[in-house]
């Protein structure tokens, strides 16, 4: 038996709480793993309230990353004692995830926690940061380089907004973060970002296709007018990673931007990533985040806290990443 938070579901009213599970309740699956951290994403705030039909079945068990060591293995690549790491594969979605202490899942999903890496540090850095390097490597991959110019960063206070201005600022780009709240201009100045806008210059719905060149680059968590606007608003041959859509899902834009500037939109997806893509983040993850950088915006947080702050995470209330101790490392 192991515990774990299960999320119920009752006339379109789902409900959580902490209950003890048979090992026999987990999912198939050739490697399982005791849980030793987990974190907090906006999907898992999804998942927690019940939105976005992420979830099929109920009984359920949320989290969409984990962090511990194999306990059972009949995957050629693991054995028992060897600590992994898991983000993305829909786990957490339609299959049980990391809120608990055993999660059970396919072998060739996971990814060997990297020597340099915690657990903690793992899943401080978790789905979200994991993402804001892969938006960092599709702004690359398409020719961004520091000389370029400012690279802008949307949604900058969350948790993919503070890794990537994290990343950015270690790895020499000038960079501009966009947030909402007025008492993280300072948090951010801390973190590498050389300028912090309000958000609210990118609230409204676009009134031209093009508007003045400024961005060589951006990390977009925002979705909706932001994109829109920034799209406008980008330097010829420049690119948008769009990677979330906190402010929406929906946007309203011309192809005027491609057709006369040359800009790129890079979609960035995290749960299907392939694996040779995968490790490369996570050996660049090593190499480029400044781990003193990640404890400034990483909080500590246990297994109790997690409905509150999956509950704040869709609000926006959030700062940063969190690390969510489960269990002691066996
Ligand atoms: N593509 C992928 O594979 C992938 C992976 C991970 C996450 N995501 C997506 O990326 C987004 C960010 O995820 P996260 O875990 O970093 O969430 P988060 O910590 O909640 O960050 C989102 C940030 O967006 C800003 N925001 C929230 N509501 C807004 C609104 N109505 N209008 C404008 N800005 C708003 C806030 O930043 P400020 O307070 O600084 O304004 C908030 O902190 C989510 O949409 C998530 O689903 C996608």
């Amino acid at each position: 038996m192991f515990n774990a938070l299960v999320l119920e579901e009752s006339a379109g009213v789902v409900t959580h709480a902490v209950r003890s599970v048979d090992d026999a309740a987990l999912p198939a699956g050739d490697v399982t793993v005791a849980v030793e951290y987990t974190t907090v994403n906006y999907k898992d705030g999804l998942v927690m309230g019940g939105a976005g039909g992420l979830v099929k079945r109920y009984p359920h068990v949320p989290g969409i990353d984990f962090c511990g060591t194999v306990i059972e293995s009949q995957h050629a690549k693991y054995r028992p004692g060897e600590r992994v790491i898991l983000t993305g594969w829909r786990v957490g979605e339609t299959q049980w995830g990391g809120y608990a202490a055993r999660a059970r899942v396919n072998g060739d999903w996971l990814v060997p926690l990297p020597s340099a890496l915690s657990a903690r540090q793992a899943m401080a850095i978790g789905t979200a940061g994991f993402t804001a390097m892969l938006a960092v490597m599709a702004l690359e991959d398409h020719g961004l380089t520091p000389p370029g110019g400012e690279v802008l960063v949307t949604g900058a206070a969350g948790g993919v907004g503070s890794v990537a201005t994290a990343l950015l600022a270690a790895l020499g780009y000038h960079v501009t973060a966009s947030t909402g709240r007025a008492d993280a201009h300072e948090y951010l100045k801390t973190l590498g970002a050389s300028q912090v806008i309000d958000r609210t210059l990118f609230a409204d719905p676009a009134r031209k296709p093009l508007e003045g060149e400024r961005w060589a680059g951006c990390i977009d968590s925002v979705g909706g007018n932001t994109f829109a606007r920034v799209l406008a608003q980008l330097k010829y041959g420049g690119s948008i990673a769009a990677v979330g859509l906190a402010g929406g899902s929906k946007v309203d834009t011309t192809v005027i931007p491609f057709l006369l500037r040359g800009v790129n939109v890079l979609g960035i997806d995290s749960v299907m990533c392939p694996m040779p893509r995968r490790l490369s983040a996570w050996r660049r993850l090593c190499a480029d985040l400044p781990l003193a950088k990640l404890e400034q915006f990483t909080l500590d947080a246990t297994f109790a806290d997690l409905p509150q702050l999956a509950a704040d995470i869709v609000r926006g209330q959030v700062r940063g990443r969190v690390a969510v101790r489960v269990s002691h490392p066996i």
